[in-house]
């Protein structure tokens, strides 16, 4: 899609929705907890907002309008833009000189961010699945994405941060509605050793399969289904879908350099996503090298929100 090229935002139907739970039935998702959708977390407004507008390549002020009215999202973001996570030597105390200083895409990005930490934070974590790490990894594998989709020349760059945030999140409807189902699961996966997605799948609740799912409900742009569900075989068919591919590259990144520490992340070789995505590999060492250093801003972050 061409940059700029707005996709406006639905939320899907009751009936829709339905039509998603029965569709999986064949992953043996027979839980019918599932169904009672008003116990689902939900994106706040503000993430919508930001969506919308990010497809039509926003100004300052046009950013700042839509953030301004959530006070609290704006606290959160002139403290992330004043800790370490930012290096910005001079203090920022007004979301206008935020914006200025950071550009409109970190902010948007640091807002994401904070939309889904406040999704999260609530939740308990539970043996072998720690909230604060799942989100470093999500919010790690977002920046991740977005490198290396700008190290691509990708035209439609900056979606990819917030693809690559969201690509996990059937780990979120695992352990806000299943979270005695996950704990079984996390432990069978601490015995067996294999990948936490196989452990779900025999349990018949893939994340891939509840994220995509997730993200119809809130009614987010088919990009972010796609990405929800492929993520871990972006070669489907026949068929080679980029934005999966990107993240998916990400994803075993963030793994392997260690930025976040869940275990039963996905396993695999780089080196044919590198061909197949045609990422030259002294690029691909310097995103590496790059990143290296985010893990602990990334705590300090998730620190200032407490
Ligand atoms: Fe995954
Ligand atoms: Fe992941």
């Amino acid at each position: 899609m061409a940059k700029g090229e707005a996709e406006h935002i639905v939320p899907i139907s009751e009936a829709q929705s339905y039509s998603e739970v029965r569709d999986m039935t064949a992953m043996r998702v027979s839980h019918n907890k599932i169904l009672e959708t008003k116990k689902l977390p939900t994106l706040p407004t503000v993430a919508y907002r930001l969506l919308d507008l990010l497809s039509s390549d926003p100004d300052v002020h046009e950013l700042e309008e839509v953030i301004r009215y959530d006070q609290a999202l704006t606290a959160k973001i002139l403290s992330v833009a004043n800790s370490a996570y930012t290096n910005v030597q001079q203090e920022v105390d007004t979301l206008q000189r935020a914006i200025v200083i950071l550009g409109v895409r970190e902010i948007s990005d640091i807002a994401f961010g904070v939309c889904i930490a406040s999704v999260l934070k609530p939740l308990k974590s539970v043996h072998f699945f720690d909230v604060k790490e799942f989100w470093i990894h999500s919010v790690a594998t977002g920046i991740t994405s977005r490198i290396i989709a700008q190290a691509l020349d990708y035209e439609n760059e900056d979606r990819f941060f917030t693809l690559g945030l969201l690509h996990d999140i059937g780990r979120l409807v695992l352990l806000y509605l299943f979270p005695e189902v996950f704990k079984e699961v996390l432990e069978q996966r601490a015995k067996s050793g294999r990948e936490l997605l196989l452990e779900e799948a025999d349990a018949g609740l893939a994340h891939t399969w509840l994220g995509r799912w997730l993200v119809r409900r809130w009614g987010l742009p088919e990009a972010f289904e796609s990405v929800a569900r492929f993520h871990h075989h972006p070669f489907q068919k026949g068929r080679f879908l980029f934005e999966p591919a990107v993240v998916k590259l990400a994803d075993l990144t963030v793994h392997q350099l260690g930025l976040s520490r869940l275990e039963g992340g996905q396993r695999g070789e780089i080196g044919p996503l590198l061909s197949k995505l045609g990422l030259d590999e002294e690029l691909y060492t310097a995103i590496q090298d790059h990143l290296r250093f985010i893990r602990e801003n990334l705590l300090e972050v998730w620190g200032s929100f407490l």
